[in-house]
């Protein structure tokens, strides 16, 4: 039998359907849409939910939101 292991901590950017936030079931697309909106991470937690369960998600979101703020100063 043969077993394949799919690397999940794989950095995708573009995988917006991934759920970024399992708490919440926030996805990556509605993180992008609530930033592009002006939202920070603390806004986009009370809208979400996001970061107000485990907090395990705080690191990945802030990452993204990282990249999308150097994505928006067109880096
Ligand atoms: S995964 Fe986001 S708060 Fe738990």
């Amino acid at each position: 039998m043969h077993i394949e292991f799919h690397d999940m901590s794989e950095n995708k950017v573009n995988d917006e359907d991934e759920v970024i936030c399992m708490c919440s079931g926030t996805t990556r697309a509605k993180v992008r849409l609530l930033f592009e909106q002006g939202l920070d991470a603390e806004a986009i937690s009370r809208r979400t939910g996001a970061l107000s369960g485990c907090g395990g998600c705080e690191w990945e979101i802030a990452d993204m939101l990282k990249a999308l703020t150097a994505e928006k100063a067109g880096h």
